[in-house]
């Protein structure tokens, strides 16, 4: 395979993790997924060109659509806000380069499904950044589960608790405005959230959902006034996967204290599984069939036995962070490109999550349980 060309969209928060990736994933896991770093581009000629010297981009553009129409470019990766996801994806669809897209996918479900529709249409490759389920523990996790190592699964507890925007002086921003944004916790963390439900435990068929705005109104930088936050905090929900297990899903931007909290458990007729992203090299497993009086969670500490763990280091407990899971989430989307492996998370899977994410708020409209539909 030729090394695929990808063209980068936006130099933020995960732009920045994503050039990271795209510089770093030949030497963690050899040659063959060693791409070219082709073209950047931001919103302006200067932050582009700054962008493509630091992150070691050939060239820099400050119009995406000529990115999208470069020939030069395989691969489009958007890492912009999410209101320009949409129209971004379907511009790369339509001429016809592979698309990794940031989560949220779009900002509604139909948005999404359109999307999807495009993309199939065309034959490209897609995948969405739901990085956190390239932890190697989590992939452990999925195996113990799958192998009936917990027995059958009961109940699912999932939470992602974050506080960025707990202090009511943070400012106003794209992620308070429904437009930009669409959702607010629930884009932002939910969609994390609801992946790693079904990459643990398959779909969701249906949610009661509560959402919760706790700051109304937040200081606009541009006008200096107090503006309304359009969408929510909070959101709480009741859920239940299509193969009958009940559980319940808490994300919060403003839970004080919690900086990266995406925490599980699922509980099991023969134990039980915790995990927790601040503490992501840490599997905690509970064996209900241990002898009396020696009872009690285990931690297993990630290490070189577990998967895509050795590439970056021969050590047990030494550890992955937050970076390598995008490294191992860019060697995936280029292994796809290859043919090498399936697609997934594709875009299929971000207007699944898209799809929950609807059926929560519609819930919360109407305060009565919700299908996810399909
Ligand atoms: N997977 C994760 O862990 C994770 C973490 C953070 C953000 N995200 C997602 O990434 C996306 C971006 O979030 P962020 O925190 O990086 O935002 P950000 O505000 O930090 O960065 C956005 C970038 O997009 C650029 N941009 C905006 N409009 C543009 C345009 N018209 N043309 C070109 N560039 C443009 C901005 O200049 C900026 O570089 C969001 O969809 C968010 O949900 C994912």
């Amino acid at each position: 395979m030729a090394r695929p060309r990808f063209g980068l969209i936006g130099t933020g928060f995960i732009g920045r993790t994503h050039a990271i990736a795209l510089s770093a994933v030949g030497a963690v896991f050899g040659e063959r997924y060693a791409p070219v770093c082709e073209l950047l581009a931001d919103h302006s000629a200067e932050a582009a060109q700054r962008g493509a010297r630091t992150l070691g981009f050939a060239r820099a553009t400050a119009d995406w659509r000529e990115l999208v129409r470069d020939p030069a470019i395989d691969v489009v990766d958007i890492c912009t806000p999410n209101h320009l996801h949409r129209e971004m994806a379907l511009a790369a669809i339509a001429a016809g380069k592979h698309v990794y897209c940031e989560k949220p996918l779009a900002n509604t479900a139909r948005e999404a499904r359109e999307i999807v529709t495009a993309a199939d249409a065309a034959g490209v490759r897609h995948m969405m950044g739901f990085n956190y389920i390239c932890n190697p523990l989590l992939r452990v996790a999925r195996e113990m589960i799958a192998a009936g190592e917990l027995g059958e699964p009961y109940a699912f507890r999932g939470h992602y608790l974050e506080d960025y925007m707990s202090d009511p002086a943070v400012p106003w921003s794209w992620r308070c405005d429904r437009a930009l944004a669409g959702s607010g916790a629930l884009a932002d963390l939910g969609s994390h959230l609801v992946n790693l439900g079904h990459f643990l435990l398959g779909d969701i068929a249906r949610v009661l959902g509560s959402l919760q705005t706790v700051h109304a109104t937040r200081r606009d930088p541009a006008s200096g006034t107090q503006r309304g936050v359009e969408n929510e905090d909070i959101a709480r929900a009741l859920v239940e996967f299509t193969r009958g297990v009940p559980g319940s899903f808490e994300v919060s931007r403003v839970a004080t204290g919690f900086k990266c909290g995406l925490a599980f458990a699922i509980f099991g007729t023969k134990g039980a599984l915790e995990f927790d992203h601040e503490r992501m090299n840490e599997l905690r497993w509970y064996d209900a069939g241990a002898k009396p009086g020696r009872g009690g969670f285990r931690t297993i500490l990630a290490g070189p036995e577990h998967p895509d763990y050795r590439p970056f280091c021969p050590a047990p407990g030494h550890g992955l962070g937050y970076n390598d899971l995008k490294v191992i989430e860019v060697r995936n989307v280029i292994r796809a490109i290859a043919g090498d492996a399936p697609a997934w998370p594709d875009f299929h899977e971000g207007a699944r999550v898209q799809r929950v994410m609807e059926a929560i708020e519609q819930s919360h409209a109407t305060r009565a349980w919700t299908e996810v539909g399909s």
